[in-house]
């Protein structure tokens, strides 16, 4: 089945308001393309629960901090399409930027306090960026579920918490992060890694693990944790390690004693390929 492509924000609301009045439900999938399996899981979760499956391909400009990083950022449509059509995808919305931007951007929906650790500092603007595209996203397409990846998740973080501090009618679904056979977390921005980078890059996965299992068998110390998995990152003079945090996961502020789940998060370059990935880990009970 080949899905509709549609380009026009006014050919989505139409194509999609007879869907809703006739009582059936809308899956959202928000990405910016270059769809790899991690997608696929994700637009799975959509077909699931929903009659009707939209995915939207934008690449947002108002998230991108680096112009380069825009610029660079893989644009697939053909390919993407074709996922679509396997994945039994309904409609496509893949807007330009004068259709999601026509006048300049006045209006912002932020969540600072989510996004004073891990990613936001050294990406200002970003989930601002993030938040006001998906709050379009859900404006325009009106679904009853929207889908995200765990992987980003200061991203999942910020979402539920825009839909609930804003009385948003939309249930967020959370899919699990999809991983290579070594652990490295699917990516679009993986296709930039050459095969050597792509070797090193599992450091990332690497750390988060061990330190996940240094809580879970109940060391209590985040310090403690931090030092003993530093160093994996130290034996690669290609890898730039931008953080790796320990934080609250209702929060995301830092914790020193781990006394309750938490999630551990990372970013690095790779070369000059910014990765992220997380885990959750909760402290043994008792
Ligand atoms: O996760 C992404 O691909 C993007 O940040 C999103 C949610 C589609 C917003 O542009």
């Amino acid at each position: 089945m080949t899905p509709e492509l549609i380009t026009s924000i006014a050919a989505l609301r139409a194509r999609l308001l007879p869907i809703r009045r006739s009582g059936q439900t809308i899956g959202l999938v928000p990405t910016m393309g270059a769809l790899h399996l991690g997608h696929r899981r994700l637009i799975e979760g959509a077909r699931r629960d929903n009659d009707a499956v939209v995915v939207t391909i934008f690449v947002n400009p108002t998230q991108f901090d680096r112009k380069d990083d825009l610029e660079r950022y893989p644009r697939t449509l053909t390919d993407d399409m074709a996922v679509c059509g396997e994945q039994h995808v309904d409609f496509v919305f893949a807007p330009d930027s004068a259709e999601m931007y026509p006048s300049e951007q006045l209006t912002w929906v932020d969540v600072p306090a989510l996004t004073e650790h891990l990613c936001g500092p050294s990406r200002p603007g970003h989930f601002r960026g993030v938040a006001t595209v998906v709050m379009k996203l859900f404006q325009i397409a009106q679904a009853d579920r929207a889908y995200f990846g765990e992987k980003d998740a200061q991203q999942l973080a910020v979402i539920r918490r825009m839909v609930r501090d804003l009385n948003m009618s939309i249930e967020i679904v959370a899919i699990p992060t999809v991983r290579e056979s070594d652990g490295l977390a699917l990516s679009s921005r993986n296709q930039r890694l050459t095969a050597a980078e792509r070797n090193i890059a599992v450091t990332l996965s690497q750390a988060l693990f061990t330190a996940g299992k240094a809580v879970q068998n109940g060391e209590r110390s985040a310090g403690t944790i931090r030092t003993s998995v530093l160093p994996i990152f130290h034996t690669h003079p290609e890898v730039r390690l931008e953080y790796f945090s320990i934080v609250d996961v209702e929060t995301l502020t830092p914790v020193e004693t781990i006394a309750t789940p938490v999630l551990i998060a990372g970013a690095m370059y790779v070369g000059t390929t910014r990765l992220i990935d997380n885990v959750l880990a909760a402290p043994p009970s008792g």
